[in-house]
């Protein structure tokens, strides 16, 4: 067998099933087009539309071959543990969708395996499904031994990516690695828990669409999906054990080595650090390309785990400082030329990677000791889920990481408990935010669904009309159900049809009037208690509304009008972010007011004032191109297919509404819009600022209020030049100018206090100037109210005059906390004063005590009276 490295293995699978009519596509993105699944962790996920017959695979191609970047984090905890386990892997596949089959999939395999990577046949083992009876005999009759062929369940062989979609029977090739390597039983076969039977490939004869009730529906054709897991393949050609021991990995541990200074091998414990920082480098590494950044939900929980696991390994085996970039360079050198995403974000991968670092590192250290003190004090052999909370809350510790270092001493974590603790701090910040939809609620205490099941969705008419008749069918009044509300009352009121829009989607609330045959009402605000409902408060201001009421309904149109051109302005800034900062940058939330907006997104560093000046740039430029927005309800699948951004996490009904800004912009949003860009006028963003981890927030207004705002920045300035005296464009200079004038000033005033501070000092000093009896001078001074600082200052300034060989002892009375000061110049203290031993004698006469070293000493005191004693004290000794 001859040696391959993998990435020779990864070309060769490529070429070969290029030339048999696949096509050679790119991986796809770690993050699946895919709701059901949270991470790309096959290579089929990319080709679900194919199987389902939705895609078309184009002319004369028939099939595709792919080599996928794959994270899967089913069991993270193992990996380390063993050279098998990976969170990240290269999966190379090819799939048929109804061209080629089994017959051609079986051979193909089993030629790529003995002919081009050299395998022994005999060596090589087969897995079919149970029933499968006709695989048994493709395989037998391409001459493999039928003793090599063994059948299992479902568990092993019938493959599915999640609980629905595209699936199938399998059948999967096994590379034995020798008796010695497995647990020697004489009935050892493919299946065996133990290591001699090494799958390496998984061929799935995909031909059904999995249902959620269960049940299998057959596919109009019948399909291949195969996988060849690349490590595994890689271990087997370069003749090892693990796949942290084949060419690409192995250089990731060496960076673990090198910045650990461990070595590999000597210790497993060791080891397995290494492997885990080798294993979750690449999944970070690829995560961050594809556009996820740390976080506390879903994908970016995981990629924070993994991050945060490999940094608490490294730092755990002594490395200091960040250190994941390393492995960042050298994933990049080494797989950058098949997966060009990581290469192009180089940039983004090192700052996330280094902020993230910075971010749990700042905590690690005191976590750590949180938790070692804690494990000290436990008393059996559980910790509690509020010190797992702390940890997480406080000190950034994923609550698998503090579950994994207990496990290592033998103790669990009390899940529920932690969960508890989650689910009270949500609660918590849900009542501090406690938004109104809620108070809504609060006026009705009978069930809002329940109202709903009974008078139906209200119908919004409100996205080409800003009135409509309509008919009263329900009011509540102080969490009860009435028949009218009359003058001066508030109640909520539901209509049968309505043109004020709910709020939601950030959008807030319309206001407006109700009028009827006897009275009026002014809506303050619309809400959407229960989805479909609309919720209008009201307070009568004439005469009475009843239930059944012919009505006209009236929203406050400019406020509407003034709410469409900022909820058009988020859509439009939400675009621009991205060009700006890149595609990581997905919306996190929005508001949108009539009088401002902000939109919340991922990001992980503050935005440069370079970059808000481009985002408004071009932001403006679309806006001014006057583009048409169009609106349109279609299938979720279809606004999916056509790449329309949803909210990530978000609920969607299986019709949507989606907002086309003239193709640059496509977003899902019920919301309502401008029918042009240039309704917007002109966006301005007003400040920029961090929301929590990795997100930012960035405030705008829009049209009148923008044109407000430059105008009252116009007036400050015109203010600012006329005290300066200036035109307007040359305020900045001269206040530039200015400052630089005042700092100068404020300098030679300094001096100048300085300079006649010294001539003091100097003056007075005169008087004290003595002579040791070493012959050095010696200055014996009583000063009035200096600190401790000055005091050293005027030491200095006695030093430069004096030269050489001086000493002072200083006595200052510093408003009634006495100071001694004695210091010496190198040159007294050769010629023996000691400033530590004098201070130490004369300090008691201040009821003082304090000391030093031979050059300089201090001490404080309680009784200034002593100070004159102190300083007969020091004339004694040094005279
Ligand atoms: N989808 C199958 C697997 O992941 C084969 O590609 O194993």
């Amino acid at each position: 067998m001859k040696y391959m490295t993998t990435a020779e293995i990864r070309e060769a699978y490529l070429e070969y099933f290029e030339a048999k009519g696949c096509k050679r596509m790119p991986s796809s993105s770690l993050i699946p087009d895919d709701p059901s699944l949270l991470l790309t962790s096959a290579g089929m996920v990319q080709f679900k539309p194919y199987f389902l017959q939705l895609k078309h695979m184009e002319e004369p191609y028939i099939g595709a071959t792919t080599a996928q970047k794959c994270v899967r984090t089913n069991d993270i905890d193992i990996i380390g543990t063993d050279g098998r386990h990976l969170s990240f892997f290269e999966m190379m596949g090819n799939f048929s969708f109804g061209a080629y089959f089994k017959k051609e999939m079986c051979a193909w395999a089993l030629d790529f395996s003995v002919n081009v990577l050299g395998l022994p046949f005999e060596k090589l083992y087969f897995t079919v499904f149970e029933d499968d009876d006709e695989t048994i005999e493709i395989w037998k009759g391409l001459g493999v031994n039928p003793s090599h062929i063994t059948k299992l369940g479902e568990d092993d062989n019938f493959w599915r990516a999640g609980p629905t979609g595209p699936c199938g029977p399998c059948s999967e090739i096994y590379f034995d690695q020798g008796e010695d390597v497995g647990c020697g039983r004489p009935d050892c076969a493919p299946g065996c828990d133990c290591d001699r039977f090494l799958e390496y490939w998984n061929l799935v004869f995909t031909q059904y669409d999995g249902q959620e009730d269960g049940s299998f529906k057959p596919l109009p054709k019948k399909n291949i999906d195969t996988g060849m897991g690349l490590e595994r393949i890689a271990a087997i050609m370069q003749g090892v054990q693990s796949n942290f021991d084949t060419d690409v990995l192995r250089g990731l541990v060496a960076v673990g080595e090198r910045v650990t200074g461990k070595v590999y091998g000597a210790n497993e414990a060791d080891d397995m650090a290494l492997r885990v920082m080798a294993d979750h480098a690449r999944s970070v590494t690829f995560m961050i390309a594809d556009g996820i950044l740390p976080g506390n939900e879903g994908r970016e929980y995981v990629l924070r785990r993994l991050l945060r696991r490999a940094v608490m390994k490294g730092n755990l085996l002594g490395a200091e400082g960040a250190f994941m970039g390393r492995f960042v360079d050298q994933i990049i050198e080494v797989m950058g030329d098949v997966y060009p995403e990581i290469v192009e974000n180089r940039e983004l991968i090192h700052r996330v990677v280094l902020s993230e670092e910075e971010r749990f590192g700042a905590t690690l250290r005191q976590g750590r000791a949180y938790l070692a003190e804690a494990l000290e004090r436990l008393d059996g052999d559980e910790l509690s889920g509020a010190t797992a909370f702390t940890l997480h809350d406080t000190y950034g510790f994923p609550l698998e990481v503090t579950e994994e270092i207990c496990a290592e001493r033998g103790i669990s974590v009390n899940r529920g408990e932690f969960d508890t603790c989650m689910e009270q701090q949500r609660t918590r910040a849900r009542a501090a935010t406690q938004d109104d939809a809620e108070a809504a609620w609060s006026t009705y205490d009978g069930s809002m669904s329940a109202l709903l099941e009974e008078i139906g969705a209200t119908e919004f008419v409100g996205y080409d009309s800003d009135e409509a008749s309509s008919t009263v069918r329900a009011i509540v009044r102080d969490g009860k159900r009435v028949d009218a509300l009359h003058a001066g009352e508030e109640g909520g009121v539901v209509l049968s049809e309505t043109p004020f829009y709910a709020e939601m989607g950030g959008q807030v609330g319309d206001t407006g009037t109700i009028t009827g045959p006897r009275g009026a009402a002014r809506v303050t605000d619309t809400k959407a208690p229960e989805g479909g409902l609309a919720l209008h408060y009201v307070r009568i201001t004439e005469g009475a509304l009843a239930v059944g009421d012919k009505v006209s309904a009236t929203i406050d149109a400019l406020r509407r009008e003034r709410i469409r051109r900022n909820h058009s302005a988020t859509h439009v800034l939400h675009w621009a972010l991205r060009m700006v900062l890149g595609d990581h940058v997905k919306q996190a939330g929005s508001y949108v007011a009539p009088d401002r907006l902000r939109f919340d997104f991922t990001h992980f560093e503050a935005c440069t004032r370079d970059q808000l000046d481009e985002v408004e740039r071009i932001a403006n430029r679309k806006i001014m191109e006057n583009l048409p927005v169009a609106t349109y309800e279609t299938s979720l699948d279809e606004a999916r297919a056509a790449g329309v951004t949803a909210l990530f996490g978000e609920k969607y009904g299986d019709t949507v509404r989606v907002v086309d800004m003239a193709g640059f912009s496509r977003e899902l949003c019920g919301g309502t819009h401008v029918r042009q860009t240039a309704e917007i006028g002109l966006v301005k963003i007003t400040g920029e600022q961090s929301v929590g981890a990795n997100l930012r927030r960035v405030e705008a207004i829009t049209s009148f209020d923008a044109l407000a705002y430059l105008n009252k920045v116009e007036s400050e300035l015109r203010q600012t030049a006329a005290e300066l005296k200036v035109p307007l464009l040359e305020v900045a200079d001269r206040a530039a100018a200015n400052v630089a004038e005042l700092k100068e000033a404020t300098g030679k005033l300094k001096r100048n206090k300085q300079a006649v501070m010294e001539g003091s000092i100097l003056e007075n000093a005169k008087s004290g100037k003595q002579t040791s009896a070493a012959g050095y001078p010696v200055y014996l001074l009583k000063v009035a109210n200096l600190d401790a600082g000055a005091l050293r200052n005027a030491w200095d300034v006695i030093r430069s005059r004096e030269g050489d060989a001086c000493a002072v002892v200083l006595a200052d009375d510093n408003n009634g906390k006495p100071l001694l000061l004695a210091a010496g110049t190198d040159a007294a203290v050769a010629a023996g004063f000691h400033a530590g031993n004098l201070i130490k004698q004369i300090a008691p006469t201040i009821r003082g005590g304090g000391g030093g070293k031979p050059g300089m000493a201090q001490a404080g005191g309680k009784d200034a009276a002593g100070l004159d004693a102190a300083l007969s004290k020091a004339r004694e000794i040094l005279l």
